[in-house]
């Protein structure tokens, strides 16, 4: 399993690099799988209204409207129903990228057990709505679907052959068919967004909507799509015939086929084998990273300012009431279930202040396996084995990259579960006693932090765009960010080494400047 995981997160590394420098980080789409999955429900949504308008639900009419939306309407028409088959199909294609996505980057267990597993009824659903729709053209695809799928149901044995006898005979299809595929139709899609909303319950202020760029974009490919190969039926059903040979949408039905091939009792145990796989995996081995102890508050020296709560990604602090009877109102209460051990509430917490004596440096919130009190130790460590006139104190995270490959005596690393977790305090420490010349706080690609939002709130830290700011008197020429994916090394040596010559230049022109303090 592990390497699985290990070859689908390069892969997805060198393409996410690659679209990079495409899209740039802001628009690169593998960033927002989830939001371009709500695009192209509302899509769907909208293209579905227009369509039911005019849709006739009776049996024999159901074709006939079809194609009287198609080709009566001039082009609006037929480009709502294109719109209709492709944002579907763009859905299926978001849903299967994303969730291997998740499962690459290791977010799938753990506390995330939940977002994941709240994924299985999405996966369900999608493909239920679209089968559904497929039937509601009644043609000669809809037929071949329609007799499969029942057969496929008729063969549970609880079903007992009911469903295919029930709704489909040689001589007519019964109405209430339609009227059930067409209920199932909506109900189904508008049930999913209730999912969708329990699927977000553990990720704070969810991404669901995409770059503006990216979601013009994606509409302008759905636009051209629609207009060059737009979605048509195939020859009406006719229940006195086979159908032999049927075009198949292979993101929704690949399964079709594998019935004719494998059987019926085949495709039951794929399917069964493949939810129940996606089920588990949560707790399927190895689970060590799965297995970091939750945060945990220290009520001496939390004065309820509700930071950590307004940063945490995943929903995992409440304000709770005071219960120690100091005077505030409120204290941090950390749902150690929902804690995925990132550390941007330590980073947020204004107590984590590394200007404080070492028995005073216990935050309001902390990581047990990485108290805040043992970064500044490790601190003063890689301080003592810097060498050279332009030291850099790297802080890294654990899923960028691998910030420790290009460590030399003039560059010292220290690596964060996220980058979010450093305090920007900690930066004003390392200058201001001149630990280093320069400080690097390096992390994922912008736009994409494996804890969601590790990097944009360092970037607005630093900008003091929010709390807790990097105070003002810090050297801001002294920093450096570097944004990367885990593959870009080169990126993140050239940028190393850039800073380091302008540390170089800093210093010559402080010298320059004020040669009496270099003679000392
Ligand atoms: C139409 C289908 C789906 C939509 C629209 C959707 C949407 C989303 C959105 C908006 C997020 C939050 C992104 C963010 O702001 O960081 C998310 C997170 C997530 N989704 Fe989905 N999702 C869908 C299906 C699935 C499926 C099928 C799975 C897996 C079985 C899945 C697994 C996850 C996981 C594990 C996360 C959490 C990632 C993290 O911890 O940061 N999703 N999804
Ligand atoms: S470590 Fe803090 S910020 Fe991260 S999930 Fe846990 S409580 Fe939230
Ligand atoms: S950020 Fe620190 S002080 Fe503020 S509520 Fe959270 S734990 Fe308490």
């Amino acid at each position: 399993m592990s390497y699985v995981k290990r070859v689908l997160r390069m892969a997805f590394a060198w393409l996410e690099a690659g679209l990079d420098r495409i899209f740039t980080p802001a628009c690169n789409p593998l960033y927002h799988l989830g939001a371009l999955g709500f695009l192209y429900y509302w899509v769907v949504a909208a293209t579905g209204i227009y369509l039911f308008i005019f849709f006739d639900t009776g049996i024999t009419e159901a074709y006939g409207s079809i194609e009287a939306i198609t080709y009566e309407q001039w082009y609006i028409g037929g480009v709502m129903r294109s719109l209709h088959r492709y944002a579907s199909d763009g859905m299926i294609a978001m849903l299967m990228v994303h969730m291997l996505r998740e499962f690459a980057l290791d977010r799938y267990r753990g506390a995330r057990w939940f977002t994941w597993f709240t994924g299985l009824p999405i996966l369900w659903m999608v493909y239920a709505a679209g089968i559904s729709g497929y039937w509601m053209v009644w043609d000669m695809l809809a037929q071949y679907i329609a007799i499969a799928t029942t057969e496929w149901l008729d063969w549970l044995p609880i079903v007992g052959g009911t469903i295919a006898r029930n709704f489909l005979n040689p001589e007519r299809l019964d109405d209430r068919f339609f009227t059930l595929m067409v209920f199932m139709h909506i109900f189904v899609p508008l049930f999913l967004l209730f999912v969708l909303w329990i699927h977000l319950q553990r990720v704070t202020k969810p991404t669901i909507n995409p770059p503006r760029l990216l979601a013009g974009g994606t509409l302008l490919m759905l636009l051209v799509l629609s207009v060059v190969k737009p979605a048509e039926s195939q020859p009406p059903a006719n229940l006195d015939l086979v159908p032999s040979q049927v075009g198949l949408d292979w993101f929704y039905l690949p399964a079709y086929p594998l019935m004719d091939v494998f059987g019926n009792g085949a495709v039951w145990g794929l399917a069964l084998f493949g939810s129940l796989l996606i089920a588990v995996l949560p707790w399927l081995p190895p689970l060590r990273r799965a297995r970091q102890k939750a945060a945990v508050v220290d009520l001496a020296n939390c004065n309820g300012c509700t930071r950590c709560a307004a940063d945490c990604p995943y929903a995992a602090i409440e304000m709770g009431r005071r219960t120690d009877g100091r005077p505030f109102d409120r204290q941090a209460v950390v749902l150690p279930d929902h804690c995925v051990a990132c550390g941007i509430c330590v980073g947020a917490c204004p107590t984590a202040m590394p200007f404080r004596r070492a028995s005073e440096l216990i935050p309001g919130i902390d990581l047990p396996d990485m108290p805040i009190r043992g970064l500044r130790e490790q601190i003063h460590e890689a301080a003592e084995g810097l060498a050279g006139d332009a030291t850099i104190m790297v802080f890294g995270c654990d899923h960028g990259y691998d910030a420790a490959k290009p460590a030399g005596p003039e560059v010292a690393v220290l690596r964060l579960p996220c980058i979010g977790m450093l305090p920007p305090a900690f930066v004003d420490y390392v200058l201001s006693r001149n630990l280093a010349h320069g400080v690097v706080l390096a992390g994922c690609s912008d736009g994409e932090c494996h804890n969601r939002n590790g990097v944009s709130w360092t970037n607005d830290r630093l900008a003091r765009a929010r709390d807790p700011m990097l105070r003002q008197r810090v050297p801001r020429e002294r920093i450096e960010t570097i944004w990367s994916a885990p593959v870009e090394g080169w990126t993140h040596r050239r940028r190393i080494a850039a800073f380091a010559e302008r540390l170089r230049g800093l210093a010559e022109a402080e010298t320059a400047e004020r040669p009496g303090k270099a003679a000392e």
